[in-house]
């Protein structure tokens, strides 16, 4: 069957991947991507598939109302999966606003136009950050869909804002809705100013590998392919008006994470540098997939030892991606982040 979806914030790390994964596997659909090219977009990411028939990208905003319809009216897109957002938790903890305006404008904006044309299935992109955390001292308890939301950072209380946003958008106007909350994820074309990137990127520049207060956090991790699958079987299988849980059971702690890429690239353990603490910082994320295993069968099919050798030969093999970003507007944020030169 034919089917024209719109993935927005496809230019981001899981958008692009998404749309890749996407393309390969269905030969028959369009894949439309709108993505605003924030800092965090990045359009050599989809240079390859520029060409591609199957293919469309739109710079727009989804919080700009009138770009977003003229979209829908050209497109009549099917499905809509929305990534795009501001996805990261340090900034916004120093600067909140941006993300109530995308991730919780942009989602209303996006919905709303889902309302105007009609639409099989809008599927929200969250994160398991809106359940708070978890103490590190109870290691049996897990998110379930039933966990309560509870916020810690600007960026959880956005995406928490967007999901009941999008679940009332379904009870309200029965909008066929589905949300899926996610763990941590890495792999390809992640930005490197989060943990597995930025410690690959510094490690191979020989510069401080930032750890934050004692790196005893712990992220339940999931190789971005495995995620992508995930949403590809939610947005065809899924039911409507439903969460799903995505993770893959691979708790590790921080200092964990960054001492396996210190080894994998045979760089010194003395790179790391533990510095002040993130405010609000959360212990523990981690998923129960139950869910999402027995109602739509999906089980993650990268093991984390497999999963950041491959990302950590992807870096490797793409200097001129992360090279061109760090040499760009992010590298003042990130100086004056770290004081770090
Ligand atoms: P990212 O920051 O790499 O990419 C975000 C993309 O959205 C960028 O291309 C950016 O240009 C675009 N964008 C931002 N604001 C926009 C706007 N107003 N209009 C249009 N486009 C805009 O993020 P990511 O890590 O790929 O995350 C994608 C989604 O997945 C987010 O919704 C995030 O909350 C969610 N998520 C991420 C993770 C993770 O580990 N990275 C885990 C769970 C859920
Ligand atoms: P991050 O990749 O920002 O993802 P999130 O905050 O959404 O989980 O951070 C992952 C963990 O790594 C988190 O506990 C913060 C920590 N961290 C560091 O210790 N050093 C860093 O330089 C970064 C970016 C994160």
């Amino acid at each position: 069957m034919y089917m024209t979806i719109i993935v927005t914030g496809g230019a981001g790390f899981i958008g692009s991947n998404f749309v890749f994964y996407m393309l390969k596997k269905y030969s028959n659909y369009r894949i439309v991507c709108m993505d605003k090219l924030t800092y965090a977009g990045n359009l050599s990411t989809l240079e390859s598939i520029m060409d591609n028939k199957n293919f469309r990208f739109v710079k727009a905003d989804i919080c700009d109302r009138s770009a977003v319809y003229k979209l829908f009216e050209e497109e009549k897109p099917d499905i809509v999966v929305n990534f795009a957002a501001e996805s990261h938790v340090d900034r916004s903890i120093d600067n909140p606003q941006i993300f109530l305006q995308t991730n919780i404008i942009g989602t209303a904006t996006l919905m709303d136009a889902c309302r105007k044309h009609g639409i099989k299935r809008y599927h929200q992109v969250s994160t398991d950050e809106v359940y708070g955390d978890l103490p590190l001292e109870r290691p049996d308890l897990f998110f379930t869909e039933k966990t309560p939301l509870h916020t810690s950072s600007p960026y959880s209380s956005s995406k928490a804002g967007a999901d009941l946003l999008v679940l009332s958008y379904y009870r309200t106007y029965g909008l066929p809705v589905t949300v899926s909350r996610c763990s941590n994820n890495y792999g390809p074309y992640h930005f490197p100013e989060k943990l597995i990137p930025l410690t690959i990127v510094n490690a191979l520049n020989d510069k401080p590998l930032p750890v934050y207060g004692k790196g005893l956090n712990v992220r339940d991790w999931l190789y971005v392919e495995d995620h992508c699958k995930a949403i590809d079987l939610i947005i065809h299988k899924g039911k409507v008006g439903e969460i799903y849980n995505i993770g893959g059971h691979n708790e590790m702690r921080n200092i964990d994470i960054v001492k396996i890429i210190c080894k994998e690239l045979n760089k010194p353990e003395s790179l790391i540098t533990y510095v002040t603490d993130r405010k609000g910082h959360d212990m523990r994320y981690a998923i129960d997939p139950t869910k999402i295993h027995s109602e739509l069968g999906w089980f993650p099919e990268t093991k984390f030892e497999q999963g950041i050798k491959k990302t950590i030969k992807w870096y490797l093999d793409n200097h001129q991606w992360w090279e061109n970003i760090i040499s760009g507007e992010y590298k003042s944020y990130y100086e004056k982040k770290f004081n770090i030169k």
